[in-house]
């Protein structure tokens, strides 16, 4: 399945968001609860402040009382220490449960992404995944804790501050509430950009990430081709059309907050006029209005950090919707409820009318019959881009017929748990694809039981040992990622090598259509002679040492099995396609008698 490029329906839908993480929060539920009540001492420090100035005012400064004079300065430093202590307790824990959640989240869609299918990764970019399944978890639920914590501390530092204003005159306070919600309404309005901006960045981000990706992986290809102004000139457009995105999103919200600031200066006008008002006429003390309109002063930040809060919250439960509707992808191919272990093979596999299409109504393969017994060698043969590979890759069910049926030993593939259906095929794939780190950890890929002895077995086997030898590590070599400081025929035969460990009685092998030199040539075929030996094979052959050596061949055209028998009998087919193709591909490159 496709991610989409703006996607994520429960955006707003803030209940169900909230519902989802908070499974991820319920482990740290305690400390995230603790953090929240350590917050709310610290949110009150300008309240007890703007409170203190009351008495402060009519007390120390008016009615001259000495011993009031000496607390309250020493009352607030003392205030304050205790709130420096909290202030720690509250960053550590917010932090703590921040990326307690954020783990957790991570590990989750990471688990989900092992799964996937083939499929699922033919269709979305290394970028996009990378945005999805990495930064949007950090955004979505760091972000969510983050900014609980500075919501409820600047929350409770506002509720404080109203406190007081009520205290000293509650129509004062009526007058300044009021002015303030209206000076929230804006926030709602732009939900909507922000949602659109996010999902365009995260596609970007997406994109400029591929980018990094590709040129890392094709560096040779752009020197070789000198590329290097042309994927320039891509990360510059990436980077332009950031910038654009980022641009509307501040033209239109960066109005926001001067906007609050106009709604909220109206309000303290009105407070001021009214409350010069109630103080002359003998409503109010001085005193009073003092710390009215201290506290208004100090609302301003945290209606201010709750404006931004506000606001960071809609960025964040946009990348939460992305982020939990990777949960809701399942892999397309996943084991029926009754699906059998299978244990061994002792017959033979069967394909019964098998056709297959990646993309609905462009079949690759149509209506294939074909019968391969155990311990036989088949060779398959035809054009390029015929589904050769295809064909070969529905066997550990990489992809699932779209109709016929594969069968081994009379069970169909799909009636067999995936995992016990692919510990009994190894595949050496057309390119081979190595991990980063050692080549011993390479070939223990094919199976983590195995012992020194297998290994070394393998080693001697896959001709390893001849190139092992200069390698100042030898098996404990790292190789770089995807094995670049290895030659081909040397990653080739690590592939190899890696299979016959794995010692699976079915093997898959799409021969390199990459030439070799001779020599190269010679070694990796011994291997994969050791590798086949009394296996059931299915060799996508290129080399024609191979298909002289096959029991059998089957011959793709088009997605048609044309033809099948071996070497021989294709070869006297009159109008055969074999002998053609033979004749065109492999007749020159036959050993000629010296
Ligand atoms: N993941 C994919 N998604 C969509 N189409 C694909 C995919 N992989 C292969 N195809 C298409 O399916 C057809 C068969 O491809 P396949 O790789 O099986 O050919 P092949 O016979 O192995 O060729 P070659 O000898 O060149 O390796 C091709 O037309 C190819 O474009
Ligand atoms: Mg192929």
């Amino acid at each position: 399945m496709k991610l989409k490029d703006t996607t994520a329906a429960t955006s707003f839908n803030y209940a169900y968001l909230t519902g989802r993480i908070f499974k991820f929060i319920r482990p740290v539920l305690g400390r995230v609860i603790l953090s929240i009540i350590v917050a709310i001492p610290v949110g009150l420090l300008d309240g007890v402040v703007a409170y203190a100035l009351k008495p402060y005012m009519d007390e120390v400064l008016i009615n001259k009382n000495m011993l009031l004079a000496a607390l309250i300065p020493f009352g607030i430093v003392l205030f304050a220490g205790l709130q420096g202590v909290l202030r720690y307790l509250n960053e550590y824990l917010t932090n703590w449960t921040g990326q307690k959640v954020t783990n957790s989240v991570k590990i989750a869609l990471f688990d989900k992404l092992v799964h996937m299918d083939p499929k699922f990764f033919d269709e979305n970019s290394s970028g996009i995944i990378l945005t999805r399944y990495l930064t949007d978890p950090d955004t979505a639920s760091k972000g969510i804790l983050d900014n609980l914590k500075a919501f409820m501390s600047a929350g409770f530092g506002a509720v404080a501050l109203i406190g007081v204003m009520l205290y000293n005159s509650w129509k004062l306070a009526l007058v300044g509430v009021i002015v303030l919600m209206i000076a929230f309404l804006p926030v709602a309005l732009i939900r909507k950009r922000i949602k659109s901006a996010s999902n365009k960045n995260m596609k970007i981000g997406g994109n400029i990430t591929t980018n990094f990706n590709e040129t890392y992986a094709g560096n040779k290809i752009m020197a070789a081709y000198n590329l290097s102004e042309y994927q320039e000139k891509k990360f510059i457009d990436q980077i332009n059309a950031q910038f654009n995105v980022n641009m509307s999103l501040v033209k239109r919200a960066g109005w926001m907050s001067p906007i609050m600031y106009l709604i909220a200066s109206v309000g303290i006008a009105l407070v001021m006029a009214y409350g010069t008002h109630l103080v002359t006429s003998g409503a109010m003390t001085e005193g009073s209005l003092l710390s009215f309109v201290t506290s208004l002063l100090l609302l301003y930040k945290p209606v201010k950090t709750l404006g931004n809060t506000m606001t960071n919250l809609q960025t964040i439960f946009v990348a939460m919707g992305r982020t939990f509707e990777l949960f809701d992808i399942y892999p397309e191919l996943v084991d029926k409820k009754d699906a059998v272990e299978m244990t061994k093979v002792e017959h033979g596999i069967k394909f019964e009318n098998v056709s297959f299409e990646y993309i609905e109504g462009t079949p690759v393969l149509k209506n294939i019959n074909l019968d391969v017994a155990v311990g036989e060698t088949l060779a398959i043969v035809g054009n390029s881009g015929g589904g050769k590979t295809t064909l070969a890759n529905l066997l550990p069910r990489f992809y699932d017929v779209t109709s016929g049926a594969i069968k081994i030993d009379g069970s169909d593939i799909r009636d067999i748990t995936v995992e016990s259906l692919r510990n009994h095929i190894s595949v050496v794939f057309q390119d081979n694809f190595l991990f980063s780190g050692t080549i011993r950890e390479n070939l223990l890929m094919g199976n983590f039981s195995a012992s020194e002895e297998d290994i070394k077995r393998v080693v001697e086997m896959a001709h390893l040992d001849e190139f092992l030898h200069d390698l100042p590590d030898g098996l404990d070599t790292e190789i770089g990622e995807r094995g670049t400081t290895l030659s081909g025929g040397q990653r080739q035969r690590v592939a190899i090598a890696r299979a016959m460990l794995r010692n699976a009685p079915i093997v898959i092998l799409d021969e390199a259509t990459s030439a070799l030199d001779n020599k190269s040539e010679a070694v990796v075929q011994k291997a994969l002679d050791n590798l086949i030996k009394d296996k059931t094979v299915f060799v996508i052959a290129h080399r024609l040492s191979t298909i002289k050596n096959a029991d059998r061949i089957a011959v793709i055209n088009e997605g048609e099995l044309i033809e099948t028998g071996t070497h021989d009998e294709l070869m006297n087919m009159p109008n055969g396609k074999y002998k053609l193709l033979y004749e065109m591909q492999f007749a020159s490159s036959e050993p000629q008698p010296v």
